[in-house]
């Protein structure tokens, strides 16, 4: 058979990261996902904000057309994500800092439900994502963590295995393949979820690079994670030519344009990338890679940044990019 989308070309899960609605009305960006991949993540439509809007009340129609999507066209689905500050709703975040004992109860209840509810359909959870402070190597400070201690962590994984013991369980976070103190605590965790027979199966690796993280160091930090013994899931690719500032958020326009030559170099990122993984990861921990928007049309930098960038693998036009080939590239040579 011909060798076509960079499906075709791997040896492991490639991803991409969709909003269903969006999808269901974009053939073009549907076609994109049936040439290249084998796995979906949810950019939105899983969260803790989209599944419990209000209190009393799941809301899960964007959930199950997801499903039925993934299971329609046999693509993997990867749940994301069942703990995450920024993913809380508001309403959560009242009641819970009012009463600790009901923000227990809802963290049981709400991943009982909703793990349960796609028992076998989701192949895998990131059960907590970014529970580490931006930089350093503590536990970030919130709700979660401030009202039910890091115990929050180790439950979460423990309720997600109840109700769906087949499935797998990731810890998710960024900066981990530049941020070594970083990573140290995030491996210092994983020691102990271990020490404590917690389920976990899995190390999510956002991977939003930039240009200028040096490959010597994500080889090296890589090569620690897999270390773990963990599955490794480049989780949320894409690589960016300016800087933006993780602790205010926002970004420095360093390119007015991108150039031939600057595709060039990040064609020659992105095979790198792929390399990494294929070498650093033994090959029954290649859990895969997803794109975490995979045009420049929508990639969420842009309006997250205030930026103008170019960070993915197809243009604004919806057209293959070098760096398209270049991570094609590093899948198979
Ligand atoms: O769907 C509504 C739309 O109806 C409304 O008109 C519009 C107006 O603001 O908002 C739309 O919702 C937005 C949603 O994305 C869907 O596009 C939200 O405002 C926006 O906050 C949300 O942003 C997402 C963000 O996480 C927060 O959940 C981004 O798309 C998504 O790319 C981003 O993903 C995160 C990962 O989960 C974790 N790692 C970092 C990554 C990037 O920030």
């Amino acid at each position: 058979e011909e060798k076509k989308g960079l499906k075709d070309f791997s040896s492991f899960p490639i991803g991409g990261a969709v909003e269903i609605r969006q999808v269901l009305q974009d053939t073009a960006l549907e076609a994109i996902i049936f040439e290249n991949f084998t796995s979906i993540t949810a950019t939105s439509d899983m969260k803790m904000y989209a599944i419990a809007p209000e209190e009393g009340n799941y809301k899960w129609d964007r959930a199950d057309s997801l499903v039925a999507f993934s299971q329609r066209n046999d693509l993997r689905l990867f749940g994301h994500t069942l703990v995450w500050h920024s993913g809380t709703p508001r309403w959560v975040f009242q009641k819970g800092t009012e009463d600790s004992l009901w923000l227990g109860d809802f963290l049981k209840t709400y991943i009982q439900d909703y793990v349960g509810r796609y028992k076998g359909k989701v192949a895998a959870w990131d059960v907590v994502n970014e529970g580490f402070d931006t930089q350093g190597g503590e536990y970030r400070k919130t709700l979660w963590y401030n009202k039910l201690g890091k115990e929050y962590i180790a439950n979460a994984f423990r309720y997600a295995h109840e109700a769906d013991p087949e499935a797998d369980l990731f810890y998710n976070d960024f900066n981990l393949e530049r941020d070594t103190a970083k990573l140290n605590g995030v491996l210092k965790m994983i020691e102990e979820l271990k020490a404590d027979d917690v389920p976990i199966t899995g190390l999510g690796v956002q991977m939003h690079l930039r240009m200028d993280i040096p490959d010597s160091l994500i080889r090296e930090s890589v090569r620690k994670m897999a270390a773990t013994g963990l599955k490794i899931h480049f989780s949320e690719l894409d690589i960016i030519f300016n800087t933006h500032d993780d602790t205010r958020g926002g970004g420095e326009q360093l390119y007015s344009s991108v150039t031939p030559k600057m595709l060039e170099q990040q064609a020659q990122k992105y095979e790198m990338v792929a390399k990494i993984y294929r070498e650093e990861v033994p090959v029954s921990q290649q859990f895969g890679i997803t794109f975490w928007d995979f045009t420049d049309r929508d990639t969420w930098i842009n309006p997250f940044f205030d930026l103008k960038d170019w960070p993915t693998i197809y243009d604004e036009k919806l057209e293959p990019k070098p760096a398209y080939f270049g991570f094609r590239k590093g899948l198979s040579e």
